[in-house]
C-alpha cells in the first residue's frame, strides 16, 4: 500500500465509487462516479475525519491501516452524517473501539438512529478546539450545509478547510487529488454545478451564511468530501458556490433554459417557432426534452438562466408528466425568481397551464405571457409562438 498525501501528515484515505448509478438513488452519476473523501492526520492523537458510504468497506480501511493500525485510531470526526460519508462507522467501531467519535450535537441522534452507536462520543460546539498534538484543530457548524448537524473542521497548522459536502462536486478522482493537476478543470467545475444544483441548491442561504462566517479564516487549501481538493484556487470553487447561491436571490444570467415535452409533435412546432424567435435576438436557449433528459441535468440550466420556457400539452387534464416532474424538482430546489412563458397544446380539455401555474407559484415565477392552443398551431399560432421567443429573449437580456 502506499501513501496520497494532502500535507506532510495529512492523507487522503477516501474511495472512488464508478459503480453506483444514482447518488442519493436519485441523481446519476453511472457516466461520472463520485469520490467519498476522508482524510487521516498522523499526530500525537491519530485523528480520521469523514469516512464513506459503507461501499469498499474494506478498501477504505485498509488506506486507515496504511496510515496508522486501526486499534490506533484516537479521533474519528464526523462533519456531516449523511451515509456516504458515515456508512463505514458501524464496522470501524468494532475495528476501533477506543476511537472517540467528535460530532455535533444534532449529529449524535442521528448517530443512534442510522447505526445505533450511542456511547464513546464527544460533543463539540461551534468555534471548539481539540488538541491533537502538534495542532488544534477547530470546529466550525455550517447548519444546513447539508443537514443541521453539519460542521466543517480547519487545520490552522496546514490552513486546510475539511469542508465536507460544501465546495463538493461529481466526477470520481482520476489518480490525482488537486485542482491543479487536472488539465480539464472545466469538467470537474461542471460538475460541481450539477452537485450543487442537484444536493446543495435548496439550501442557498445556509450556503452564503457559510461562507460569510468563513471569510475571516485563512484557507489555503479546501478539501471537501467529493471531488477535487482544492489547493492551487481555492478560492475559485468559493466564488462559484457564492455565485450559484446568489442565483436564487437574482434569478441567475442572461440565458433561456427552454424546457418542452410533445405527444405528437404541436407542441414541438410551436418550440421550433420560439426557439427561432430567441434565436433572432442573438441568444440561443438550452433546450431540453423533459421526457428523454434527466432532471439531474436541467437543474444546473434552470438555476442560472434568467429565462424559463415551459412548452408542454395537457395531458389527461392536467400537465404533461415529465414537466410536472422537473417543475416538482425545482420547486424542491428553490429554483426562484425567474423569468417565464408558457405554451402548449391541448385535445379534449385544458389543464396544462393550470398545473404549471400552481406548481411554480410557490417560486415566483415571473409569467410574460402564456397561451394555450387547440390541436395544432395555426399559422397565426406559430407567429405568436415566434414573438414570444423574442420577447423573454428581450426580457431576460
Ligand atoms: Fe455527501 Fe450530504 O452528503
Amino acid at each position: 500500500m502506499y501513501e496520497k498525501k494532502i500535507a506532510a501528515d495529512i492523507f487522503w484515505i477516501g474511495v472512488n465509487d464508478r459503480t453506483t448509478d444514482l447518488f442519493e438513488g436519485l441523481w446519476p452519476i453511472e457516466r461520472t462516479g463520485i469520490s467519498y473523501n476522508s482524510y487521516a492526520i498522523k499526530d500525537k492523537k491519530n485523528t480520521v475525519i469523514d469516512l464513506a458510504k459503507a461501499f469498499k468497506t474494506d478498501d477504505f480501511l485498509s488506506q486507515i491501516s496504511a496510515i496508522f493500525p486501526l486499534s490506533e485510531i484516537d479521533y474519528i470526526i464526523l462533519n456531516h452524517m449523511e451515509p456516504d460519508h458515515t456508512g463505514v462507522i458501524k464496522t470501524l467501531r468494532m475495528l476501533s473501539p477506543d476511537a472517540e467519535i467528535l460530532c455535533t450535537q444534532k449529529a449524535v441522534q442521528m448517530l443512534s438512529d442510522y447505526y445505533g452507536i450511542t456511547d464513546g462520543i464527544k460533543i463539540v460546539n461551534d468555534g471548539d478546539t481539540l488538541d491533537i498534538g502538534s495542532r488544534k484543530l477547530s470546529f466550525h457548524t455550517v447548519p444546513f450545509v447539508h443537514w443541521p448537524e453539519t460542521m466543517v473542521t480547519y487545520d490552522p497548522q496546514t490552513k486546510t478547510l475539511f469542508s465536507c459536502d460544501a465546495f463538493g462536486g461529481y466526477g470520481a478522482l482520476h489518480g490525482g487529488l488537486f485542482d491543479d493537476e487536472y488539465p480539464d478543470i472545466e469538467y470537474y467545475e461542471k460538475e460541481s454545478l450539477r452537485y450543487y444544483a442537484n444536493i446543495v441548491a435548496k439550501f442557498a442561504t445556509p450556503v452564503q451564511n457559510a461562507i460569510k462566517k468563513l471569510a475571516d479564516v485563512e484557507i489555503e487549501c479546501i478539501a471537501p468530501s467529493h471531488g477535487l481538493v482544492w489547493r492551487k484556487s481555492p478560492s475559485r470553487i468559493v466564488e462559484l458556490y457564492s455565485k450559484w447561491a446568489e442565483y436564487g436571490k437574482t434569478g441567475g444570467d442572461k440565458g433561456i433554459t427552454l424546457l418542452y415535452g410533445s405527444m405528437y409533435g404541436n407542441t414541438e412546432i410551436m418550440m421550433n417557432a420560439v426557439s427561432d424567435g430567441i434565436a433572432s435576438t442573438g441568444l440561443i436557449p438550452r433546450t431540453f426534452d423533459v421526457a428523454r433528459v434527466h432532471t439531474s441535468y436541467m437543474l444546473p440550466a434552470l438555476l442560472v438562466n434568467k429565462g424559463v420556457i415551459v412548452g408542454a400539452p395537457t395531458y389527461e387534464a392536467s400537465l404533461f408528466p415529465y414537466m410536472s416532474v422537473i417543475l416538482e424538482k425545482a420547486a424542491l430546489k428553490n429554483i426562484k425568481n425567474k423569468t417565464a412563458v408558457y405554451f402548449g397544446s391541448y385535445g379534449w380539455s385544458k389543464g396544462a397551464l393550470k398545473k404549471t401555474l400552481e406548481l411554480t407559484e410557490p417560486l415566483g415565477w415571473e409569467y410574460i405571457e402564456t397561451f394555450e392552443f387547440a390541436g395544432g398551431p395555426t399559422q397565426e399560432d406559430i407567429k405568436k409562438g415566434y414573438d414570444l421567443g423574442r420577447k423573454i429573449a428581450e426580457a431576460v437580456s
